[in-house]
């Protein structure tokens, strides 16, 4: 253990400023997000849902956008569309200046991986694999090979001070330190987008503050971050842009 994981939550144990290798290309950037007219329609059968209508959102690189919204009003939506898991029905979803619809599902999949971390409410680690492994595993779609690989992964589990837990199993770990591996994992491949849905829904203070930490962390090392959350501290952060969602409508707030 180095002496910087002896320091508590509040005391910059994280440091994502070496992190910034890939950004200088990307210094070109105009919009890391851009929607347009976007609308999002379910299918039930006979019912239709209309979960996003008429979203125009443009994010700049190095923005940490705070958006909130009663349960239903389409949130985790939005994010999987930023994040290219899922399609709008109408208008365009454009990452990283990439109009992503306008491509196959092969490009969107290795697209995704290298601009955009996934961190969920509920961690979604592989329950198999070990701590080192899950952090691993978004990094299989590279040529590099295995040693240089694992060393990339312990060098992301230092910064959230989990490098003393590399061989544990998601079970072996508590769900602050679960979510701080699936951190990790989100930064694999140094996306220059974090997408959270609800990262510090299901954890205790201490954890909470911790999540909390890094996110500022790493919005300060020039990551894009997006956060959809009901947490009144994430809302109350220095330098965040809010914006609330109703019934799948997006609002500035201020
Ligand atoms: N795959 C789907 N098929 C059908 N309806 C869906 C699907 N995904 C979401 N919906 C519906 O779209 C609406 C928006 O859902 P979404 O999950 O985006 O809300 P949310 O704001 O994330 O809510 P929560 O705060 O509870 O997570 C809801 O009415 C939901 O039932
Ligand atoms: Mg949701």
């Amino acid at each position: 253990m180095d002496d910087d994981s002896l320091l508590g939550p509040d005391e910059g144990v994280y440091d994502f400023d070496d992190d910034t290798a890939d950004a200088e290309l990307r210094d070109d950037v105009q919009f890391a997000v851009r929607l347009q007219d976007v609308t999002r329609e379910y299918d039930l059968g006979t019912r239709k849902i209309l979960a996003l209508q008429g979203i125009n959102l443009e994010i700049r690189p190095g923005e940490f956008v705070v958006i909130r919204g009663h349960s239903g009003s389409g949130k985790t939506t939005l994010l999987n569309l930023i994040g290219g898991i899922d399609y709008p029905t109408n208008g365009r979803v454009v990452v990283m200046d990439v109009p992503i619809g306008d491509y196959d599902e092969s490009f969107r999949a290795s697209f995704r991986l290298n601009n955009t971390g996934f961190i969920f409410q509920s961690y979604n680690l592989i329950s198999t694999l070990t701590t080192l492994e899950n952090v691993m595993f978004p990094m299989q779609l590279t040529d590099k090979g295995i040693p240089e690989l694992e060393k990339e992964a312990i060098r992301l589990l230092r910064k959230v001070d989990m490098e003393e837990r590399v061989d544990h199993l998601p079970w072996q770990l508590s769900s602050g330190e679960q979510q701080r591996v699936a951190i990790a994992r989100a930064l694999s491949n140094d996306p220059p987008i974090i997408l959270a849905d609800e990262p510090t829904a299901n954890l205790d203070v201490e954890s909470g503050q911790m999540i909390r930490n890094i996110l500022t962390e790493l919005h300060t090392s020039g990551k894009t971050i997006i956060v959809m959350t009901h947490d009144s501290e994430i809302m109350n952060l220095n330098g965040i842009r809010s914006l609330v969602m109703k019934n799948g409508e997006l609002f500035e707030i201020g």
